[in-house]
């Protein structure tokens, strides 16, 4: 028995990343699932590792109609819709506003907030028929950049604010009948792209240059000294859109970000040297 059996979930950005990690894991739970993505080539490869309990639709999340035409696959294919998880997102390549040519402003504002910010708007509009009739849940992936600085520029950073207030008002708005949940993992390997007005597309912000080295970098800022690969964040994605393991659970945030809440001032950790003054040993 899954967590998710007999459910039907749409995953978007689902292609790869953190959206791919959590279809596999809905997988696992029991759960039938659409994987939305605008890459082609990503949606064969998911088809092909996840097989018949997937099925793939090309959809960019900015557009009212495609958001719909993914519902419509869900309803068509597995027969209803329980969840929704909003997950499409892209990074700003960490550009501080300095930094950012004042012709690009309006073209970098656009490009973030209309898949950060609106994607997640067009998928719960397209998705709430349906969730409404199964007492559904909608998932949104946030970010520690939703409450924290320096996790991108200010263009990232302010989307995933923004996003927060998305899902705190739909939460409030869809209250009793569909449960609005988001999780917000910090720094996460994986190669997230960037618009174009940040300029040429690159491999992830994480994995520039020496990438060892940066993973080590990334891994100390975190109290719990981790840079962890996808599927670290997929259980909090279960638990929020699961009807019987969080039927009390709506306008929660899950953050799955190493701690970073709990960061110190004198100390990025405070337990470095807890076992050896506890247990008297090194482990
Ligand atoms: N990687 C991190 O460190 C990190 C940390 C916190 C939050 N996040 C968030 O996680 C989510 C997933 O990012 P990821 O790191 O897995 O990156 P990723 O690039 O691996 O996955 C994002 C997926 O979204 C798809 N996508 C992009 N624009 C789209 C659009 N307009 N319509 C439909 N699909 C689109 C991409 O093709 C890609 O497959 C994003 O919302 C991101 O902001 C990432």
């Amino acid at each position: 028995m899954g967590w998710l059996d007999g459910d039907v979930a749409i995953v978007t950005g689902g292609g790869s990343g953190i959206g791919r990690a959590v279809a596999r894991r809905y997988v696992e739970e029991g759960c039938r699932v659409v994987v939305a993505d605008v890459s082609a080539d990503r949606l064969a490869q998911v088809q092909a590792e996840l097989g018949d309990r997937v099925a793939t639709i090309v959809c960019d999340v900015r557009d009212h109609r495609q958001n719909a035409a993914v519902v419509r696959k869900a309803v068509e294919t597995f027969g209803k819709l329980d969840i929704f998880v909003a997950n499409a997102g892209m990074g700003d390549k960490f550009t501080e506003l300095a930094d950012l040519p004042a012709d690009q402003v309006d073209a970098a504002f656009a490009q973030i907030f209309e898949v950060n910010v609106k994607g997640i708007i067009h998928g719960a509009k397209a998705a709430l028929p349906e969730l409404l009739k199964t007492r559904g849940a909608i998932v949104v992936t946030l970010s520690n950049s939703s409450f924290y600085p320096d996790g991108g520029g200010v263009m990232y950073i302010a989307s995933k604010h923004a996003a927060l207030g998305v899902v705190r008002q739909l939460a409030h708005e869809f209250a009793p009948l569909v449960r609005v949940n988001a999780v917000a993992p910090g720094a996460t390997r994986t190669n997230i792209t960037s618009p174009a007005a940040f300029g040429e597309a690159t491999a992830g912000p994480q994995v520039g240059g020496d990438a060892a080295a940066r993973a080590a970098a990334i891994a100390e800022t975190m109290p719990l000294k981790t840079f962890p690969e996808a599927d670290a964040h997929a259980a909090a994605y279960v638990l929020v859109a699961s009807r019987t393991q969080a039927p009390m659970m709506t306008g929660t945030v899950i953050e799955s970000d190493g701690g970073l809440g709990v960061r110190g001032l004198r100390r990025v950790r405070g337990g470095e040297d807890l076992a050896r003054r506890v247990l008297g040993t090194d482990r």
